[in-house]
Parts: C-alpha cells; sequence; structure tokens
C-alpha cells in the first residue's frame, strides 16, 4: 500500500498548488480521468485475487473521494479569487465627474435666481411670472400710479409705439411688481409668491442697465402683518449672504403701492476701500419693501378690510454683485467668455439649501 500513499500525496499536493482553475483541471484530469492515475489502477486490478482486489479497491476509492472532495474545496478557493481579481479589475468609480467637463458656466444671474429661488421655496413661496411688455394698468395704475402721478416720472420708462394698434398703452415692465397684480387678480388668498424676472429702464452708467433683473415678493393673507415682513426678509438675508447675524435695518420709504413702505439696509464695512457685508456699523440699501397698499388690493379685486399682505422688490444683479464681488454692471450683459468663465458657475451644481447654496 506504500505506492498508494505516494500516489495519494502526490495527488493531492498537485490539487493544492494548482494555482489556477486550468491547472486544477489539469490535476482532476490526472487524477480521476479516464486516462488518470486512479482510474488506470482500478482497471489493473483484474490480476489480483478476490480478497486483494476488495482491499485495494476500497483504499483507491477512499483516494478518490479526498481527492476529488479536495478538488472541489481547491475549485471554490480559486473561483472566489478569479472573482475578486475581476471585481478589482473591472471597478468603476461612479464618483468621477463627467469627463471631458462641460466647457459651459452658468451665467451669475442664473445662479443667483436658483439660489433665491431655493431660499424662498424652502419658506412656502412659489414662483409667478409675468410678460416682459406689460400694459399700463398692471405697471401703473393698479399700484396707485394713476397716469398724471409723479411716482411714473421716476421710472424711466420705454413706452411701445404710441401710434394705436395692438402695442398702444404698453411699456417694458420697469418693475416686478405688475406680477404681484397679475397674481392677485388670478387667485384668491392666502398667497405666497416670488416672481423673479426682466425689467427695464431708460438709464445707463456704472450701475444702471437699460436691462435689468429683479425679484418681486408677495404674500396675502387675513392676518399677514409687517413682523412677517421683517422676519422674512432677515431670513432670507442671512441664508442668501451666509452670514448668521447679518444685522437688517427697515427704513421708512416711500412707495405708491405700499403703506407703510421701507428700504431695507443691511449691515457692511466699506473701511479701507473694501466691502464687506456683516454687522460693522455701516449700511447699505438693497432693497424696497411695504405692506400692501389697501387700494392696490381693491384694485385686484381683493376686499381690503378682509385681506393684507407685504410685497418687496430686490435688484439680482446688486445682491449678486454684493455676494460675488462684481464690481461692474455692465459687464453681465456684454457676453465676454472670459467674464463668464471667471464668473460664472459650474452645471449641474445646482443650488439647494440642503446642498449648499453655490459648490
Ligand atoms: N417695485 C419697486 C421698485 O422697483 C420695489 C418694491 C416692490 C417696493 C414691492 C415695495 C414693494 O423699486
Amino acid at each position: 500500500m506504500e505506492d498508494l500513499d505516494t500516489l495519494r500525496n502526490d495527488l493531492l499536493a498537485r490539487v493544492r498548488d494548482a494555482a489556477d482553475l486550468d491547472s486544477l483541471e489539469a490535476a482532476r484530469v490526472g487524477a480521476l480521468g479516464r486516462k488518470g492515475a486512479i482510474t488506470a489502477l482500478m482497471k489493473s486490478m483484474g490480476e489480483l485475487s478476490v480478497e486483494a482486489r476488495k482491499e485495494r479497491g476500497a483504499a483507491l476509492n477512499r483516494i478518490k473521494d479526498e481527492v476529488a472532495e479536495a478538488i472541489a474545496e481547491r475549485q471554490t478557493a480559486l473561483s472566489e479569487q478569479a472573482l475578486r481579481t475581476r471585481l478589482e479589475r473591472e471597478r468603476i468609480d461612479v464618483s468621477l465627474p463627467p469627463r471631458p467637463e462641460p466647457a459651459g458656466r452658468i451665467h451669475p444671474i442664473t445662479q443667483t435666481i436658483d439660489e433665491l429661488t431655493a431660499i424662498f421655496a424652502d419658506m412656502g413661496f412659489s414662483v409667478a411670472e409675468g410678460p416682459d411688455i406689460e400694459d399700463d394698468f398692471n405697471n401703473f395704475t393698479a399700484l396707485n400710479m394713476p397716469e398724471d402721478h409723479p411716482a411714473r416720472q421716476m421710472q424711466d420708462t420705454f413706452y411701445m409705439p404710441p401710434s394705436g394698434g395692438a402695442n398702444a398703452g404698453r411699456v417694458l415692465r420697469t418693475h416686478t411688481s405688475p406680477v404681484q397684480v397679475r397674481t392677485m387678480l388670478k387667485g384668491k388668498p392666502p398667497i405666497r409668491i416670488i416672481a423673479p424676472g426682466r425689467t427695464y429702464r431708460s438709464d445707463y452708467d456704472m450701475t444702471h442697465t437699460p436691462m435689468f433683473h429683479q425679484v418681486e415678493g408677495l404674500v396675502i393673507d387675513t392676518n399677514t402683518h409687517m413682523g412677517h415682513l421683517k422676519g422674512c426678509l432677515v431670513e432670507f438675508c442671512r441664508a442668501y449672504f451666509g452670514i448668521d447675524d447679518l444685522p437688517l435695518r427697515f427704513r421708512p420709504s416711500f412707495f405708491p403701492f405700499t403703506e407703510p413702505s421701507a428700504e431695507v439696509d443691511i449691515g457692511c464695512d466699506r473701511s479701507g476701500g473694501e466691502l464687506k457685508l456683516g454687522n460693522h456699523g455701516d449700511w447699505l440699501e438693497i432693497l424696497g419693501c411695504g405692506m400692501v397698499h389697501p387700494q392696490v388690493l381693491e384694485n385686484c379685486g381683493l376686499d381690503s378690510t378682509q385681506y393684507q399682505g407685504f410685497a418687496f422688490g430686490m435688484g439680482i444683479e446688486r445682491i449678486a454683485m454684493l455676494k460675488y464681488g462684481i464690481p461692474d454692471l455692465r459687464t453681465f450683459f456684454e457676453a465676454d467668455l472670459r467674464w463668464l468663465r471667471h464668473y460664472g458657475f459650474v452645471p449641474l451644481a445646482t443650488p439647494s439649501l440642503a446642498a449648499g447654496l453655490t459648490a
């Protein structure tokens, strides 16, 4: 039986040493295949006596089972290893940025609108829109600026050609406030909307362009008061500028469509020729607001004894310039690619309160 022990050890060693599935298969064929070592020994037992054959047959079967079991074990181990190597080799890093990186940039105006929309959406506002070409009623009359009201003069209005036709009495909207009128005429309170969009005034210098953007806000309900106005704007400004203790100052002012009216300043520091926002003792005006004038509510079909609310209007370029340190308003609309590459934002990095306003 010594020869059998040697054979057994040899076969088991070959199985153990098989480095891959191919050499394992070769070892299997060499032991158990039709021309394998064990098979050959089984076949050669014919010459033995019955007794000897029984004994040797049993011994060969044991070795056969042992070898078969070793092969199965080794096969599992090698298969697992092969799978692991393959997974390692074919690994895909799904966190890689898309390549090549998109060459386009998001314009700061679009970015700012996305940011402020995210903040106001979180406070329960929805977005309303109106046309750039407005009629006289929505832009002026309904907002408590009758035909000969001096406030109309402040607005540097672009009038559409006066000689009859479909555009008679139309203007390029001088502010987003006509969207207030459209919203109130269309639906009953509670109303809680913002309306970002283009506005137009005939003016051009460092801080004025004939087309610019505003965002309007309007909240109407039965018990809305100036405390709500204040809380809403304080929360917005702090979230937008990312300064938790940014102070706001509400200064009495005048707009024909709000009463009382206020202008809002935020805290800043101008010393050293540089502008820094925060609690530093100096002030910078950023928006106009007030409680919607009862006459405006009535003009828009709402009962001013039942409803009240607040409105605000803010220049989008202005708050973009302040947040992103853009010095000249006119550059926003020059379509200069170098400017856009510098001040623009990477696409797909959509602002959200959860993920951060700016990537
Ligand atoms: N429409 C005003 C403007 O363009 C801003 C404003 C809006 C003021 C709403 C008060 C309320 O200057």
